[in-house]
């Protein structure tokens, strides 16, 4: 087991010894605002982390633990370079700190990449010798679920690692998170529907929702018991054809194209990232944009081709937050009634972050970023205040 820090030998002096990474590539599926080196965004740690036997190579990235000990999730993904992977590592570490601090966590944000194929690198080793990895942080990095891990992947990492969450339930985890990051995505949308139509109500609201995977199902199911109309569309028909079996009123659009041809009230994004780009936002009916999926905005200035189209987009980091406060509440004994009372106050968060945009006259992602900046700096600052021994 061995830390590798080849690529940054010049740097040294973060806390826990790790190193910090001056040279990320460029970065893949970037929120808006995200710087694109690690030195420009200042992120606290990275750590390269290679166990050479089970074929590990993994980078933990922590953004920030000005609120607390950093949570996110583990990505299992082949990328295709080491750059791409650190660049990865590095936005979406500091979306979750951002996205933690918005969610009123006392948590920071952090998030961990494992380069390879989840369907052929994955083994007992490997997640064990990746635990040993987090184990070492000493809880300065806690872990979850992402694309690529499961909640039976977190408990074979949970046997070398206290810093685990996303675990299954029969070993004290809460489960699938897509039940509340579902959850959470509604609320947004309603408090978008308020904000922008005077009522919260969807009902009659034609709601295109991209891709139907956890999050996206489960979505629906919310919005047909609000009296939506809902279209779906899916690269994978089956996810469409198995939504469309259990719900036969909705619509299924052969295309992604197709399903922004209609005469969307609402887009709600559950796919993949770097869904809106200019294309899309220039072709999008729909006057809100609330969905699941990670970093949807392609590039640095979306967020105003929206606000001058007049689209209200509501923060993805901010609406999907359902999915870290279901995990994190496994912190303090997993309980779904309170995951589910958090997970509500989205609703509320996305109304003070629509506000906020007005009064300041700034795009609502440039709200958010403002409103979680200010958390982690004015509640972060209170840990320099002595408690005495
Ligand atoms: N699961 C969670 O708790 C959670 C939490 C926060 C954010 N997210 C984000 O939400 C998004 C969806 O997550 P999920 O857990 O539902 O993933 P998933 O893999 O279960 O579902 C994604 C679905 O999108 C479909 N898809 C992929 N590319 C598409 C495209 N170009 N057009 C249409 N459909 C496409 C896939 O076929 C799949 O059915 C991801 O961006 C994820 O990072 C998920």
């Amino acid at each position: 087991m061995t830390n590798v820090f080849a690529r940054f030998p010049q740097h040294s002096g973060s806390p826990g010894g790790a190193r910090v990474a001056d040279d990320p590539g460029h970065p893949r599926e970037a929120p808006a605002s995200a710087p694109s080196t690690a030195s420009q965004s200042g992120h606290e740690q990275v750590v390269f982390c290679q166990d050479v036997q089970s074929g590990l190579r993994a980078i933990i990235a922590i953004y920030s633990t000005a609120l607390g000990p950093s949570l996110g999730g583990t990505r299992f993904y082949p990328y295709p370079t080491e750059d791409a992977a650190l660049a990865d590592a590095l936005n979406l570490s500091r979306a979750m700190a951002y996205k933690n601090a918005l969610a009123g966590l006392d948590l920071g944000g952090g998030k961990a990449v494992i380069i390879g194929d989840p369907h052929r690198d994955k083994s007992e080793a490997l997640l064990r010798a990746y635990g040993r990895f987090v184990q070492s942080l000493g809880g300065r990095y806690i872990t979850a679920c992402d694309i690529g891990t499961y909640s039976e992947d977190m408990d074979i990492v949970a046997r070398e690692c206290r810093y685990v969450t996303g675990r299954t339930v029969p070993n004290g985890g809460a489960g699938d998170s897509s039940i509340l990051t579902a959850v959470g995505v509604f609320q947004g949308m309603r408090a978008a529907a308020q904000h922008l139509w005077g009522e919260a109500s969807l009902a009659g609201r034609l709601v295109g929702v991209e891709g139907v995977g956890k999050v996206g199902h489960r979505l629906v199911e919310h919005l047909l018991e609000a009296d939506a109309r809902v279209v779906i569309c899916d690269v994978n028909a089956e996810a469409a054809a198995q939504v469309l079996g259990q719900h036969p009123g909705i619509e299924v659009a052969e295309s992604r194209t197709a399903l922004l041809a209609r005469p969307l009230d609402i887009l709600a994004p559950c796919a993949m990232g770097g869904t809106l780009d200019d294309g899309t936002v220039a072709a999008l009916s729909a006057r809100i944009v609330c969905g699941g999926a990670n970093n949807q905005l392609a590039h640095p200035g979306i967020e105003k081709m929206l606000a001058d189209r007049g689209i209200l987009y509501a923060p993805d980091y901010v609406v999907n937050a359902g999915g870290v406060v279901q995990v994190a509440d496994e912190l303090a004994g997993f309980s779904f009634e309170r995951a589910a009372a958090r997970a509500a106050e989205i609703f509320t968060t996305t109304k003070k972050i629509f506000a906020l945009a007005d009064e300041e006259g700034v795009p609502p992602a440039v709200a958010a970023d403002r409103l979680a900046e200010r958390r982690m700096a004015e509640v972060g600052r209170l840990r320099g205040i002595w408690l005495g021994s």
